[in-house]
């Protein structure tokens, strides 16, 4: 089943600045999608407007087959926000924000629904607590049990974990992994590289408004990513400056590097080794790096 779909979705400041230009991308349920961009490049925009806080200029947009503006109060209900910038100054408690929330979206009282969403977020001591007198992190923690009060089936984070300690952020990748365990399809926008390549299931790339690519995390690695194989060698050998000319080979040292395309190279890549053994050149040493999300991100962007 698709969770949200977008088809041709445009965004124009009124100052005149694109900032979405021509997006489609659908979101399946149950996945954990991360859209990946610098600053500016357009994801609190896009995850506004999908949440029907902000205009479109024009293009479509649909949670779970239903339009997010003409059918707004059903779309809504299925929808919990994390927005970018968290509200911190409230005097209300934590455990009422929770049932006042929840109230809005016209749920029954389910102590025992909060009772499980504090405890996932460890708030369970500071439920009774005003929440302008908590920590950032604890904030942050408060929002996300607040987007979540309702019980919606698509979670959407913006940006969850900047500034967050590194211990955090691990609980929150947890908690999300057990949302989705439950069913809930989670959409998280992120500066962080590090973040996609630990928690998403398929990832978008966006950059100036415009999405690059977006693909399974795991092909995303092994189409895009180059590999290197590193050979150490032990003596040198007269066959040596044919091979490395034949195979364009890198050297440094007694170290030889040939780079390969997961998919185009692997063929030459066995030759490579097989013209090594035959010419009895002595290895020490094969490692093989891959290139991580990283590299294929700041590849992208840079062009
Ligand atoms: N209210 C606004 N008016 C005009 N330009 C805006 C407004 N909000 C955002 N922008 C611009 O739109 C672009 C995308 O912003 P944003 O969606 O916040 O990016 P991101 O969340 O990826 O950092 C940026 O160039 C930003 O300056
Ligand atoms: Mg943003």
């Amino acid at each position: 089943m698709i969770a949200i779909d977008i088809k041709n979705l445009n965004k124009s400041y009124e100052n005149g600045l694109k900032a979405l230009k021509n997006i489609n991308l659908s979101v399946r349920s149950g996945e954990i999608f991360a859209l990946l961009g610098p600053n500016g490049a357009g994801k609190s925009t896009l995850i506004n407007i999908i949440c029907g806080i902000s205009k479109k200029t024009s293009g479509k947009v649909t949670i779970f087959g239903k339009d997010n503006i003409l059918d707004y109060k059903f779309t809504r209900s299925k929808i919990g926000l994390v927005p970018q910038e968290i509200a911190t100054d409230s005097f209300e408690k934590v455990i009422n924000t929770l049932k006042f929330s929840r109230g809005l979206f016209n749920k029954v009282p389910s102590d025992e629904y909060l009772s499980f969403i504090l405890k996932s977020l460890n708030l369970v001591t500071k439920k009774n607590n005003q929440i302008r007198t908590l920590s950032g992190g604890m904030k942050r923690r408060v929002m996300i049990a607040k987007a979540l009060s309702h019980e919606p089936k698509i979670l959407f984070l913006d940006e969850p974990t900047a500034g967050v300690d590194v211990n955090l952020r691990k609980t929150l990748w947890n908690f999300l992994n057990k949302l989705k365990k439950n069913g809930v399809t989670i959409f998280l926008t992120t500066h962080y590289i590090e973040e996609a390549e630990n928690i998403a299931d398929r990832i978008g790339i966006i950059n100036n408004g415009e999405i690059l690519i977006t693909e399974n995390k795991k092909k995303l690695i092994e189409k895009l990513g180059e590999k290197k194989i590193i050979i150490t060698i032990n003596s040198s050998h007269n066959k040596l400056s044919y091979i490395t000319k034949k195979y364009q080979l890198k050297k440094n040292k007694n170290k030889l590097s040939y780079i390969y395309n997961s998919k185009k190279n692997i063929d030459l890549s066995a030759s490579l080794l097989s013209d090594l053994v035959k010419s009895s050149v002595k290895i020490d040493d094969i490692e093989i790096e891959k290139s991580n999300l990283e590299e294929i991100f700041l590849n992208m962007v840079e062009k």
